[in-house]
């Protein structure tokens, strides 16, 4: 059992993370196989295997989770601002469900104290480790959203591979609401304004939720195309409860992540393949916990694959894991590569929308 889980939820999770900040060298440094490299954004990324948001909040063990095999490491979500987040308990296990639910609320140390962090990582560690991301929130708050984001734009350009602007959280008032159609242009508008200013422009995506509707995805499609936004994280957690879960947590209130959402948000996913044609670079999470889940989300259209709940349950061996399922999945389809299964995942949307049509 690993064993974190026997400490409360929050307790554990900060061990873990320090833990992983401090422990010299882990076990799935081993180098990647080849077949899992891929070319992205300009950079080499030895495996498709990604940390979501959420864990390493303030970029404390960037170099820890590096050594740990992920292929990509995503930090935040960051707040202008330093700020506590909502008051504990906020973090529930729902282990007889493999589930978290959370309501964090954007704990976080904010813009500087993370910019810095990064900035001595990548003084240390150029370009040879995983990608890093670098996910951003607002401060609860903060009376223009549109300011918040634009400024860790502007903040985090020079230190990150790609930027993540969460619109998605659900335990910021209001946030969610960015995902509509005129909220989300009038952001993506300053946004662009902020890019010129950052200097270095990595990659923006945009975080979206799993509870979204058939027409709010359409929507947020077209304007994230018709802004040459680079990409889209699918998903963050759900507000919904499907009716199999079993906890006595499951009444809790925030976002619920791990084994219930993956459905959902491989089929949020593979809606978005289809409403974007290869023309945004897809990053597919929710529920993933092995390398049959890795694959069934790049079949439907995703070129990175990220996972949190499953870390918290399985421990640190998990990425080493999921890669040799991976490749020795990719093997037995005849896929020499990540790329070719990948390319193969967007071809197969594309006949999907041909049929939908
Ligand atoms: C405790 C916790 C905190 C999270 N914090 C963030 C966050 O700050 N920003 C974000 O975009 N997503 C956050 N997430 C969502 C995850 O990045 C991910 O989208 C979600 O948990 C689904 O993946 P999983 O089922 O593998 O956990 C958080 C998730 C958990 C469990």
């Amino acid at each position: 059992m690993w064993l974190a889980r026997l400490l409360p939820p929050e307790t554990a999770h900060d061990v873990a993370l320090y833990g992983l900040a401090w422990v010299p060298q882990l076990r799935g440094s081993k180098k990647d196989e080849p077949p899992l490299r891929q070319q992205l954004w300009g950079r080499s990324v030895s495996n498709p295997i990604g940390l979501a948001a959420g864990l390493d909040k303030d970029a404390v063990a960037v170099a820890g989770l590096a050594r740990l095999g992920f292929g990509v490491v995503e930090i935040g979500s960051v707040t202008p601002r330093p700020q506590p987040g909502n008051p504990k308990p906020r973090l529930f296990r729902l282990a007889e469900d493999q589930a978290v639910i959370n309501r964090m609320g954007f704990n976080s140390a904010g813009h500087e104290v993370v910019f810095r962090r990064l900035d001595r990582y990548r003084a240390k560690a150029g370009n040879t480790g995983p990608l890093i991301g670098v996910n951003l929130g607002k401060n609860r708050e903060s009376e223009d959203p549109a300011v918040d984001y634009a400024a860790g734009v502007v903040r985090f350009s020079g230190v990150a591979d790609y930027l993540v602007v969460n619109i998605s959280s659900p335990n910021t008032p209001g946030l969610r609401s960015l995902q509509s159609a005129e909220p989300l242009r009038l952001l993506l508008d300053r946004l662009a304004e902020a890019r010129g200013r950052g200097g270095l422009r990595p990659p923006l995506l945009l975080k979206l939720a799993p509870d979204l509707s058939g027409e709010e995805r359409a929507i947020i499609a077209e304007t994230a195309i018709a802004y040459a936004v680079d990409g889209l994280v699918v998903s963050n957690t759900t507000i919904t409860r499907p009716p199999e879960l079993h906890s006595r947590h499951r009444t809790q209130s925030g976002g619920l992540s791990g084994r219930p959402l993956f459905a959902l948000s491989t089929g949020v996913l593979a809606d978005f393949a289809r409403l974007t044609q290869g023309r945004l670079t897809l990053i597919g999470v929710g529920g993933v916990a092995s390398g049959a889940d890795v694959y069934a989300k790049i079949r439907a259209g995703a070129s990175l694959v990220q996972l949190y709940t499953a870390l918290i349950y399985d421990g640190p061996g998990l990425v080493r894991r999921i890669k040799a399922e991976l490749a020795a999945l990719l093997a037995r389809d005849g896929y020499g590569s990540v790329t070719a299964a990948i390319a193969s995942g967007l071809t197969a949307a594309s006949t999907a929308r041909v049929r939908a049509l």
